[in-house]
């Protein structure tokens, strides 16, 4: 693939909103989960910063927290649907109300297989707490329980949002414009 030529970053949602969103969230997780047995979950690596937020963001004493990574075959315009475990979580989740914590939801092909993957792991509940729920190219119906922000469309980076592995590190949320050639 040709490298694409970024032309400009355009802001669409700032540090500042993005912080007040997730203490917002993480005040209505507390209450929701005030008396269940939480396991939060990193869904790597585009919602590392986000859950890095969230979870500081959630008033539970007892509550734990694990990663997993699934990869998506196809390429970035169509996925085929097959999802792969690269990294399975390590904790045992038999029982636990485990929080999915994700950057985007696009499609909702990763999200509805991971959802699937952690019940069969035995947990009690299962819900999605997402940054970003982008319904420009949904293909499955995907319950989300907690969003900060929802996205009619654009190509996005920051706040963990990739562009070729970068821009994952910028505190706010940009629309790339591409230079024409
Ligand atoms: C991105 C994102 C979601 C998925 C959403 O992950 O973090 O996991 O794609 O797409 P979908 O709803 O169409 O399935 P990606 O595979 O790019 O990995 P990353 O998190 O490491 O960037």
């Amino acid at each position: 693939m040709a490298e694409l030529q970024v032309k400009e970053l355009v802001p669409v949602f700032t540090k500042e909103q993005l912080q007040e969103r997730v203490q917002a969230l993480g005040q209505e997780i507390s209450r929701d989960y005030k008396d269940k047995d939480l396991c939060c979950v990193c869904i790597l690596k585009g919602a590392i910063p986000f859950f890095a937020d969230l979870i500081r963001a959630i008033d539970h004493r007892e509550m734990v927290i694990d990663t997993i990574r699934a990869s998506s075959y196809g390429n970035s315009d169509q996925s085929s649907g097959e999802v792969k475990f690269i990294k399975d979580l390590e904790l045992d989740v038999k029982g636990k109300d485990v929080l999915l914590i994700e950057d985007v939801v696009d499609t909702g092909l990763t999200m509805k297989e991971i959802v699937k993957h952690v019940y069969e792991l035995g947990a009690n509940s299962v819900r999605i707490a997402v940054c970003i729920d982008k319904r420009e190219r949904r293909q499955v119906e995907v319950d989300i329980a907690y969003r900060a922000f929802d996205l009619s469309e654009g190509f996005i980076v920051g706040y963990g949002l990739d562009l070729g592995e970068h821009y994952r590190q910028l505190d706010g949320i940009y629309e790339v414009i591409l230079a024409k050639d």
